[in-house]
């Protein structure tokens, strides 16, 4: 059941198997808390999700930030929005006893994980960004090393041009964090390979909590 006793709506599932980092779950445009459990299930395997619903409404849409239009983002609602939810990550650590989560996002959900690396990286572990673009057009100056990055991104994908994907490597990369960029030969959605692709990378290097 959705929990209102923080400052976002949310359901968290507490972990099964010991030393897993948490997974952050942030849902694309128009999904919600219950979107991801699934997913994070698969890729994850007895670790903690921690599964918020985006505040802002577009068309009755929930997203975690304001757009003028579809990929141009309201950047100043974008760095209020990463700054609320990194608050919600603090309170939601200190509510359950976690540590630092590993954010996975999708879309819209991967954007503001991407903006939270640039601008709140302290609040990340890191991150796998499902079909993520650039955030800002000029990124904040902020320290991303030690925060572990998988981006996934479709080489059909009418949303995210390749140029687009390739910047936002290059602007995490610059912060410092370790960035492994995969192009899928796939569109917007999510695929198998996605699936396999974090899963693989989890494993090896994300959810091990320190
Ligand atoms: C966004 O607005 O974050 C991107 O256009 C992705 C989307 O939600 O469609």
């Amino acid at each position: 059941m959705a929990n209102n006793e923080l400052s976002f709506v949310h359901r968290f599932e507490p972990s099964t198997v010991p030393n897993l980092a948490p997974l952050l779950l942030l849902h694309g445009t128009g999904g919600d808390e219950n979107d991801l459990l699934g997913l994070g299930r698969m890729v994850a395997p007895g670790a903690a999700l921690l599964s918020p619903r985006g505040k802002v409404l577009e068309g009755g849409m929930p997203r975690f930030f304001r757009r003028l239009a579809e990929g141009v983002f309201d950047e100043d609602d974008v760095r209020a929005r990463v700054d609320e939810l990194a608050d919600f990550i603090a309170e939601a650590r200190a509510a359950y006893g976690l540590p630092a989560p590993v954010a996975l996002g999708f879309s819209n959900g991967a954007n503001i994980a991407a903006a939270m690396l640039l601008r709140r990286p302290e609040a990340l572990a890191g991150a796998v960004l499902l079909r993520a673009m650039v955030p800002f057009k000029v990124p904040p100056k902020a320290d991303a090393s030690g925060r572990r990055v998988l981006l996934l991104s479709g080489s059909a994908d009418p949303i995210v041009p390749a140029d687009n994907a390739a910047r936002l490597a290059a602007q995490l990369s610059e912060a410092g964090a370790e960035v492994t960029h995969r192009v899928l030969p796939v569109g917007h959605g999510l695929s198998q390979a996605d699936v396999n692709l974090a899963r693989q990378w989890l494993g090896e290097a994300g959810v091990i909590a320190a």
